[in-house]
C-alpha cells in the first residue's frame, strides 16, 4: 500500500510482532484504550486550537483534525456498543508521556516539538491500524483500514505545520524524537495499549 511508504521511512521500525499477537487476543481493551485515544487526539489538537489562536495554518488543519478525531472517537464507541463492550477505565500508555517529556519549554521550540510529537503519534497509529488489519475480524479490519488515510493525513498536516513554524530546519529534531519512539515500541511493556510496547 502506497499510502504507508510515508509513513513507514518516517518511522525508526515496524510494530513488533508479538505486539500484534497480544493486542488480537484482547481486542476489548484494545477498543477501549484505541477510543481514548482518539479523544485524546482531538483534545491535544484543541488545546494547540487556543494557544496560539494566532497561526493561521495551524487553525484550520487543526480544526479539521478535531472534527475527524471526534467521528473516530463515534466510531469506535459504536463499535464497542455493538459487541456488547462495556466502559472500562484504562490507564494511560507510557508513550505519550515518554514523548512529551523531551518537549522543550521555550518557544517557538514548545510548539515545533508538539508537532513533531504529533506527527509520530499520528504515524504509528496508522502503522498499527495497517498491521492489525489482517490480524483481527473483517468488520474490525476494514474499519481499520478506513481510518489509515485520515491518521495518514494527520501526520502529515502535523509535520508541514513543525516545517513552517520552526525558524531552523527540523531534521535534526525529528531524528531525535524517532529513536525516542522506537524505544518506546521496542521496549517491553506490562500492560497492553494501543501504543505499548511488546509485552514483557
Ligand atoms: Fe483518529
Ligand atoms: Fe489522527
Amino acid at each position: 500500500m502506497d499510502l504507508l511508504d510515508p509513513i513507514r521511512a518516517f518511522l525508526a521500525c515496524p510494530t513488533p510482532a508479538r505486539w500484534l499477537e497480544q493486542a488480537a487476543s484482547a481486542l476489548p481493551v484494545l477498543l477501549q484504550d484505541h477510543a481514548n485515544c482518539e479523544k485524546k487526539a482531538a483534545g491535544t489538537a484543541m488545546n494547540l486550537l487556543f494557544r496560539y489562536s494566532d497561526r493561521t495554518e495551524l487553525q484550520v488543519l487543526l480544526a479539521q483534525l478535531v472534527r475527524e478525531e471526534m467521528l473516530h472517537y463515534e466510531q469506535v464507541l459504536e463499535i464497542m456498543q455493538a459487541r456488547g463492550i462495556p466502559y472500562r477505565p484504562v490507564s494511560a500508555a507510557r508513550y505519550a508521556e515518554g514523548l512529551r517529556r523531551h518537549m522543550r519549554q521555550n518557544e517557538p521550540g514548545r510548539l515545533v516539538d508538539v508537532l513533531i510529537i504529533g506527527a509520530f503519534v499520528e504515524a504509528r497509529s496508522c502503522e498499527r491500524f495497517a498491521a492489525l488489519a489482517p490480524c483481527v475480524d473483517e468488520e474490525l479490519g476494514r474499519y481499520y483500514t478506513f481510518l489509515l488515510r485520515s491518521e495518514a493525513r494527520h501526520f502529515e498536516y502535523y509535520l508541514e505545520l513543525a516545517g513552517k513554524y520552526s525558524p531552523e530546519p527540523i531534521a535534526e529534531r525529528v531524528a531525535f524524537f524517532r529513536e525516542v519512539e522506537r524505544e518506546l515500541i521496542e521496549t517491553p511493556d506490562t500492560e497492553l495499549r494501543f501504543h505499548s510496547g511488546p509485552p514483557a
